[in-house]
């Protein structure tokens, strides 16, 4: 029997248990998908406001996804968001989080010192056997990875915003990961309703190493004034078929976030003419203007 026992606690990890550190624009897409999918989600946040940001953010978006799925029936739509609803809950403390894990994916902010403080703490409070992963979209996994005893659990789980809407997930891989948690990622990555792609862990994975550049390349023609931004956009979506324009993509994603990504990669690769920060961006970060989320950035919003 004990032989029995081991060997199925060798199978694949079964998932059924996931806890999402950081309830913002990511974890809370990330919490909503896996709870649409059945599982129990836990968010871990700083305090009830953002908790309740967070469930709020799930709940309009429940929504939307409810009215699609239940086209003519607004009671089986609302029976989904409320079920779905009431598969998440959210703490405020790490170790009441993560001690019933199975999955713990960390959705916080891309700096490096606060991740591998906060994997420190994971990594003696979740079950030995927990996976851990990072939604990072900048850093490498290996270094974020390196604070903990379980590297061979510890993978790169990049999803892409808006999270309940794009079907892509890279599951980022090391030379530590072991095939069974890389298999386990995949595995929960289809759970969740994804299509897996699988990247080693190189700056940007596959989709941002690529689109960024883009993004900046689309940039510096608008400060060159070889087109105007709305002229931009519409090229790239008439003309190539982008659901969005560049630097409408840049207003949806964050000035910050975009910035971010860029200045890191700069700092590590100076001589890289695709990654040099363009200068607009940088100003109009210092304006504080970060896009859809701040009510301006290349272009002007509503404020919802
Ligand atoms: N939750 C649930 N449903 C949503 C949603 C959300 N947050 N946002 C949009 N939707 C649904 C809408 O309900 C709508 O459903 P319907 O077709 O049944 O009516 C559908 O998605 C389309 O939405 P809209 O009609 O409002 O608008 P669009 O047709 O313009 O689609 C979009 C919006 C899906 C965001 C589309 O413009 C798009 O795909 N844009 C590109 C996004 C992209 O490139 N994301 C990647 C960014 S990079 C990244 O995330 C990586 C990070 O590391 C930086």
């Amino acid at each position: 029997i004990m032989k029995r026992c081991l060997s199925t606690s060798n199978a694949l990890n079964v998932i059924k248990n996931v806890t999402i550190i950081g309830g913002g624009l990511m974890g809370s897409g990330i919490a909503q998908v896996t709870a649409q999918s059945g599982q129990n989600v836990t968010i871990v946040e700083v305090n009830d406001g953002a908790i309740k940001t967070a469930e709020k953010r799930i709940s309009d978006s429940l929504v939307r996804v409810g009215k699609k799925l239940y086209k003519d029936n607004p009671q089986e739509a609302e029976k989904f968001v409320q079920g779905t609803k009431s598969k998440v809950r959210g703490v405020t403390d790490v170790g009441e989080g993560v001690k019933n894990a199975d999955l713990v994916i960390e959705a916080i902010v891309e700096n490096i010192d606060v991740k591998h403080k906060l994997f420190k703490q994971i990594d003696t409070l979740a079950p030995p056997s927990a996976l851990l992963a990072s939604n990072t979209s900048s850093l490498s996994i290996r270094d974020i990875a390196s604070v903990t005893n379980r590297k061979d659990k510890f993978g790169g789980l990049h999803f892409f915003n808006p999270v309940p809407v794009m079907k892509l997930l890279e599951v980022v891989t090391t030379p530590e990961l072991s095939e069974e948690s890389y298999k386990s990622f995949m595995e929960w990555g289809k759970s969740v309703g994804k299509v897996c792609v699988t990247c080693k862990d190189t700056p940007g994975f596959v989709v941002n190493r690529l689109l960024v550049p883009y993004m900046a390349e689309a940039l510096r023609m608008y400060e060159r004034g070889d087109a105007s931004a709305k002229d931009i956009d519409i090229a790239m979506k008439l003309g190539a078929g982008y659901p969005m324009g560049p630097i409408e993509l840049v207003d949806y994603v964050g000035l910050d976030t975009t910035l971010f990504i860029i200045e890191g990669w700069h700092k590590k690769f100076p001589d890289n003419p695709l990654f040099v920060p363009p200068e607009s961006l940088k100003k109009l970060v210092a304006e504080k203007k970060f896009g859809v989320k701040s009510g301006e950035g290349y272009y002007k919003y509503d404020k919802k």
